[in-house]
């Protein structure tokens, strides 16, 4: 089976898609990058926005045109989409030959195989899959915050937090096969609890792993962060100086009617203790604008925050409204072109200040570790999670932290040489 996997979406995704990946070359299927080497088309797919769905769906006529002159190849649509809206896809797009929602995917390979007869073939004895350096570890599915704009508790079900014993195993085996960089994933991983282990003893239990170098985490949400979690990030040096912490907003009045649960003086406080605690911190976020009844002096508000904050990084989104959210109720009056405008803005403001922050770091050491080395340039990656290119093409590197002296520096990248 040569299988072709498209992925839209969040690292949850991606993550799953990955799965998938090892799962199929397990049983010696082969991945390939055109539609017409592909015995199979997946397609996994995202919800959070209403641009994500018209990006498969227009995946999916072309795929659709191609199978007109090669009805051979499968089809399948995997992932959120394929939740929300199940067979309608099927009626859209008679192409389609398998659908699998999100709250299915881990019987997916099975049933992606079956189409192939496949999964009645033995497993090949494949222990040594060497791993990448990075990788990725799902530790909660679902999501119960129920934020009023949001698909993702509809299309992902309830929050349930997999066994840790289970999370430990998978992360102490990727580690065997050569990860060294590990990001437990989540939509919310600081309200993760499985019996009496919270998201901070997580992560001192997954700490001891030998070998592992890196911890990683995402995403988080500002009610859920505890003073366990700054903690064990002040202290436990695995733990990588990077948090995600999505604001949305830093009007109360569009909080609330998002049903975030926390003012934006709570958010506040939030990075003066984490900045406290862990002075190299790196802090990213997310940020909604045109949320219904978004005046423009909230807006103003969230543009402030931007500039005092100065965060690191972050993603702005305009407001989609989405099927069976409760904001879906809500006017959405806030004129197409007006978020055009109040996105750009956020945009411009956020480049000029990331701008200032990694002009700073010209000049400085990092601490990296190398993720990949090809056509003699390192790709590596600061505690922070900032980019960075050396020339080098030592194998040795791989998968070890090593210094690197930074020359020059762009929005998403750093360039420099290694000490
Ligand atoms: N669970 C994570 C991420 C959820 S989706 C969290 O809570 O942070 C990622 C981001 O997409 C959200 O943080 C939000 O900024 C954005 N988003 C979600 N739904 C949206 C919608 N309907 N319209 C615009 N942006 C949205
Ligand atoms: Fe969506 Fe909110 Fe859950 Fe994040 S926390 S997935 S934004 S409902
Ligand atoms: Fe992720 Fe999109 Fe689903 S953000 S959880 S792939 S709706």
């Amino acid at each position: 089976m040569n299988y072709l996997i498209e992925t839209i979406g969040c690292q949850m995704n991606m993550c799953e898609s990955d799965v998938l990946s090892s799962v199929f070359s397990a049983y010696g299927a082969s991945k390939v990058s055109s539609l017409s080497d592909a015995d199979v088309a997946i397609l996994n797919t995202c919800s959070v926005r209403a641009q994500a769905e018209q990006k498969a769906f227009s995946y999916l006529g072309r795929i659709k045109e191609f199978k007109q002159k090669n009805p051979d190849i499968k089809v399948v649509v995997i992932g959120c989409m394929a939740e929300r809206l199940g067979s309608k896809i099927k009626k859209r797009f008679n192409s389609v030959d398998l659908i699998i929602g999100a709250k299915d995917i881990d019987n997916a390979a099975l049933r992606i195989m079956d189409l192939f007869h496949m999964s009645d073939f033995a497993k090949k004895v494949n222990s040594e899959i060497k791993s990448e350096v990075t990788r990725y570890v799902t530790i909660m599915k679902g999501c119960d915050n129920y934020c009023s704009y949001c698909t993702v508790p509809f299309v992902r079900g309830k929050e349930i937090s997999v066994n840790f014993e289970k999370i430990v195993n998978k992360c102490s085996s990727m580690v065997k096969n050569g990860a060294r960089e590990i990001t437990l994933l989540g939509q919310n991983v600081n309200s993760y609890k499985y019996e009496d282990v919270n998201f901070a003893a997580l992560i001192k239990k997954v700490a001891t792993i030998e070998n592992l170098k890196r911890i990683r985490f995402m995403t988080n949400h500002p009610k859920d962060l505890s003073d366990d979690l700054i903690k064990i990030m002040a202290t436990e040096p695995k733990v990588c100086s990077h948090i995600h912490l999505p604001m949305q907003s830093a009007s109360d009045k569009i909080l609330k009617a998002m049903n975030r649960k926390y003012s934006h003086e709570h958010y506040l406080k939030l990075i003066k203790k984490l900045r406290a605690a862990i002075p190299a911190i790196s802090v990213t976020t997310d940020i909604i604008v045109g949320f219904p009844g978004e005046t423009d002096e909230d807006f103003e508000d969230t543009l402030e925050a931007v500039k005092t904050i100065k965060f690191d990084g972050l993603y702005v989104f305009k407001y989609s409204p989405r099927p069976n959210t409760k904001a879906s109720g809500m006017i959405d009056d806030v004129p197409l072109q007006e978020k055009k405008r109040r996105h750009a803005v956020i945009l411009e403001e956020a480049n000029k200040i990331s701008i200032e922050i990694v002009s700073e770091i010209i000049g400085s050491t990092q601490q990296v570790l190398v993720e990949k080395i090809k056509n003699g340039i390192i790709k590596a990656r600061t505690r922070g999670g900032r980019k960075v290119f050396a020339k080098g093409d030592k194998e040795e590197y791989l998968g070890k932290h090593i210094n690197v002296n930074i020359k020059e520096a762009k929005v998403n990248s750093l360039f420099g040489n290694i000490i």
